[in-house]
């Protein structure tokens, strides 16, 4: 995010805000994840791929007896998916769509051969998706976006662990999407998240927090 909070601009062009070095510390930590996730809103703004990019990390995945790719997850409830954005159409691991029973039934023909599209309660339930991927053997899920589902994880308490970069530069318009959308967190005053890593990454700051209920 921006040093104010912002996580995009408010133009249709996707913004970059990490670095070289980032993206490439960001794709190692997709490639110890089982899964990758992003809102709807992301598919459709930015196209990503999300792929593990660096041939040799997908080597050592294949070697441990992985896939190469993450499995992808994303959720809608509008069901407006686009079945050529890139989502769909690069690599090799399992594509789920996670949405209420009434635009899955719709979805689900559209991304046939693409993507399973798995009902998952109406309004969408989180706990019932996270059942459904550690059924399918996701331990390890990455969210990647945007502040819509943020905002579903965090105000969940779905979160064990937040890697929150923050780029050297400022936004400044309310039109542009923030990290989180207005909700109610229980990671509040009243219970802070832990800080557990600060590391420079040139200009960036990269800060690790512990974001789960405390254990014991
Ligand atoms: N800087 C970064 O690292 C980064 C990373 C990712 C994204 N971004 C930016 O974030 C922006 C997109 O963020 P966003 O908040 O608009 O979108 P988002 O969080 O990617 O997706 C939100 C969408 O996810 C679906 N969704 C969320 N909660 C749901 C629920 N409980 N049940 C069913 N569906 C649910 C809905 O899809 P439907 O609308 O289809 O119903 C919702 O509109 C873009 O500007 C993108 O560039 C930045």
């Amino acid at each position: 995010m921006s040093a104010d909070g912002y996580i995009d601009d408010a133009t249709p062009e996707r913004l970059r805000l990490s670095s070289p070095a980032d993206f490439d510390r960001v794709d190692a930590v997709r490639a110890d994840c089982d899964a990758i996730l992003v809102g709807a809103g992301t598919v459709r703004a930015d196209d990503p791929k999300l792929l593990v990019r660096s041939a040799a990390r997908r080597e050592r995945r294949v070697a441990r007896g992985l896939p190469a790719d993450l499995v992808k997850v994303t959720l809608t409830w509008s069901g407006d998916l686009d079945p050529g954005a890139r989502f769909f159409t690069t690599g090799e691991a399992p594509k789920l769509v996670y949405a209420p029973p009434a635009p899955a039934a719709e979805l689900a023909p559209r991304l046939a051969g693409l993507a399973e599209v798995v009902p998952a309660g109406d309004p969408l339930d989180l706990r019932e998706v996270l059942a459904d991927l550690a059924g399918r053997g996701v331990r390890r899920l990455m969210v990647e976006g945007g502040g819509g589902v943020h905002t579903l994880f965090l105000t969940a308490d779905a979160v064990d662990e937040i890697q929150l970069v923050v780029a050297p530069f400022f936004i400044g318009d309310p039109a542009a999407p923030r990290f989180v959308r207005s909700g109610v967190f229980p990671q509040s005053p009243d219970r802070p998240m832990r800080l557990e890593e600060v590391t420079r990454i040139g200009d960036l700051a990269l800060l690790r927090y512990r974001a789960g209920a405390p254990r014991g």
